[in-house]
């Protein structure tokens, strides 16, 4: 019977593969932070389905992030984050329903979206509460239609919900939103691998 993706994802934070999981994003991950804080002064980060943490910790070390933050829905990968780094902010909250806080000036995902009901009520939500004027939402999937190698992807890993949405479908719930300067990039591509997509937009 296939599970949940936080209940998924929380095995692997167990058993160590969400460390191999970090290594095989973490190409992709350099290049979309590259893309986004290119013309960032003094902002503040969000890492959404943060994992364990990986990539909240990359930020603490660029000189202009003056707070970095994670959140996941996984008790265990927020565990094994806090395990790496006690001082860390890392929340264990489920995104469909989280309020932050605070706002921020860039939002960043790899490889979460696709595994919500409706990412299009979260793109909104990121849009109209978690961002501040003039900040950015970045989000990279290798699960999308066009990227057929991906296609078996569900059934190997026995998640129940994975939505497997072409690539205009991510820019139209962008734009729907309100983002402007919508972009879309493929990080990483080779023979039988259209890379990773990335959509950057503006608010
Ligand atoms: C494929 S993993 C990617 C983790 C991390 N971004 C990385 O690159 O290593 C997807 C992550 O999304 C989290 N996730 C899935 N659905 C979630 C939800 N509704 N709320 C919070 N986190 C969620 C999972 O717990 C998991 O850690």
């Amino acid at each position: 019977m296939k599970k949940d993706p936080i209940n998924v994802f929380g095995d692997w934070a167990l058993n160590g593969r969400d460390e191999r999981m970090a290594q095989g994003h973490a190409s992709s991950v350099k290049a979309m932070l590259e893309l986004a804080t290119k013309d960032l002064k003094d902002f503040t980060f969000l890492d959404t389905g943060c994992g364990n943490g990986w990539v909240v910790r990359k930020l603490v070390n660029y000189p202009e992030c003056q707070y970095a933050a994670g959140v996941d829905g996984s008790e265990h990968m927020i565990a094994k984050a806090k395990s790496i780094d006690e001082s860390g902010n890392y929340f264990c909250e489920d995104i469909r329903q989280w309020e932050p806080s605070m706002t921020f000036d860039l939002v960043h995902s790899m490889e979460v979206f696709y595994y919500l009901e409706k990412p299009d009520k979260l793109i909104q939500n990121v849009f109209d509460f978690w961002l501040n004027p003039g900040g950015k939402l970045i989000m990279g999937i290798d699960f999308y239609y066009e990227n057929t190698t991906c296609h078996s992807w569900q059934e190997d890993c026995g998640v129940n919900i994975m939505h497997l949405f072409p690539k205009k479908t991510w820019i139209n719930f962008f734009k729907k939103a309100g983002f402007k300067n919508v972009s879309s990039h493929h990080f990483g591509a080779k023979e039988n691998w259209k890379g990773t997509l990335v959509l950057m937009g503006k608010k």
